[in-house]
């Protein structure tokens, strides 16, 4: 039980009832009745009420440290104590070593960094960065794709959700997504031999639907939004070919599969083999603090001219937490602990999948596992009715687990990059029991 600490203490239905009237409307919640937590330590969260859950979302595969992780905590702290907040016309030491501590792990020649506060404004800071570079400004993106929620990123988003407006950012064009699950009516699952299936669509979009002189191709290494769907090997080597003989830069989307989370390499891109022109990175970063980054190589980045500047972007606070979050993932070896991770959690949904033939596709890699729910295996339907019922069981049971997917029926699971094996066989326990009530 983790003692309370914090001085405000509503009750989860206070709390509710504030946010209806105070917050904007639209902004999602995961459960029926909404989830107040008011406290975290590592993998677990507790509620106002003191229930307790063990957390394998980790605020959206964000606390990369677990929750109040006391190192982070400790820097964060010390630095709010020493300097709070300069902006960026002035230097600072913490600003330059968060920097050098991303060059150190970013592959190639990736090594020039601007830092926001979000994936959207890390994602903005890429696209205008490959058109200042080529001097061009369409874009290719993926479709069912997620960027964030700026006009350019919803217009770089693919999910029809996720775009409220019907107007977008002119210049944007959506290729296949490469979804091993659901691209090829032939085959219960396409696998390596599809990808020049993808690969072509991407050069037909080139040629057909912009002038020709794209200046960037961006994509997520892993679809975190679209449902964990992980592109096939092969994919990124040949698109990249693409998008460079066309003369624009390849812009990779490390949001949610940066940090080690996939396993055995820091990024995603990694497994690869490719180097990207332009890294796009947030949420597992800084553990919870609000840090984007954008990191490209000498090159692109001195073409950038004009004025550039960030209010809070790289302040000294969030680059203690991001410098502390860096070194707990090192001093863990995050990698080799995800991809240790990931195979205990992915051999027992195998075997919960075995059970339950509406859990279509068991998919993803490292800490980043998901589960599609359909109807039957063969027709492939989504089943948003037992998705639902599925995540209500898996809080009740006490697990917080995602939804993603066109339909929200993937359920996602990426928790802390350093959660313990007992603390995964817990987590398995309790999602197992949830699977097991809305099996039949
Ligand atoms: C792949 C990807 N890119 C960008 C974003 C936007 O990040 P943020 O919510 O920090 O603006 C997200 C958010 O979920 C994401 O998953």
């Amino acid at each position: 039980m983790i003692e309370p600490s914090n001085t405000l203490d509503a009750t989860s239905a206070e709390t509710i009832h504030g946010r209806d009237e105070f917050l904007l409307p639209g902004m999602l919640h995961l459960y029926e009745e909404p989830l107040v937590l008011a406290e975290g330590n590592g993998v677990r969260v507790n509620d106002p009420e003191g229930n307790e859950y063990i957390d394998l979302f980790a605020g959206i595969l964000t606390t990369s440290v677990g929750h109040c992780n006391p190192n982070v905590v400790g820097a964060v702290t010390a630095q709010m104590k020493k300097l709070g907040h300069i902006s960026t016309l002035y230097g600072n030491e913490m600003h330059v070593e968060a920097a050098r501590k991303i060059a150190d792990i970013t592959p190639g020649m990736l090594n020039r960094t601007f830092f926001s506060n979000s994936g959207t404004e890390a994602v903005e800071t890429a696209l205008m960065m490959a058109c200042l570079a080529t001097g061009r400004s369409e874009i290719i993106a993926l479709r069912v794709g997620y960027h964030g929620r700026s006009f350019m990123a919803t217009s770089v988003t693919a999910h029809s959700g996720w775009r409220p407006l019907a107007t977008q950012v002119a210049g944007i064009k959506h290729a296949k997504s490469p979804n091993l699950y659901r691209c090829c009516p032939s085959k219960t699952r396409c696998d390596e031999t599809c990808v020049d299936k993808f690969v072509d669509d991407l050069e037909e979009v080139i040629v057909t639907t912009t002038n020709g002189r794209p200046a960037a191709f961006i994509a997520e290494t892993i679809m975190g939004v679209a449902g964990y769907v992980v592109p096939p090997m092969g994919y990124f080597e040949k698109a990249a070919e693409v998008i460079r003989h066309y003369g624009g830069l390849l812009v990779i989307d490390e949001v949610q599969a940066g940090f080690g989370r996939c396993g055995d390499h820091w990024f995603g891109i990694q497994h690869h083999g490719v180097e990207p022109d332009i890294m796009v990175m947030a949420k597992g970063i800084a553990n919870g603090a609000p840090v984007g980054a954008t990191v490209t190589t000498d090159e692109i980045a001195h073409l950038w001219k004009g004025k550039h500047i960030s209010t809070f972007g790289g302040n000294p606070v969030s680059m203690a937490a991001l410098c502390a979050t860096q070194d707990e993932l090192h001093r863990h070896n995050a990698p080799k602990n995800a991809r240790q991770r990931g195979d205990q959690l992915k051999e027992a949904l195998k075997e919960m999948q075995a059970r339950h033939p509406w859990m279509g596709d068991v998919r993803g890699m490292g800490l980043m596992q998901a589960i599609e729910v359909v109807k039957d295996p063969v027709s492939k339907e989504p089943d948003v009715e037992r998705t639902k019922r599925l995540l209500e069981a898996s809080r009740e049971e006490g697990v917080l687990v995602g939804l993603g997917g066109l339909y929200g029926t993937v359920v996602r699971i990426g928790p802390s990059l350093l959660i313990t094996e007992q603390e995964m066989a817990e987590g398995i326990e309790k999602l197992g029991k949830a699977v097991d009530r809305v099996g039949s």
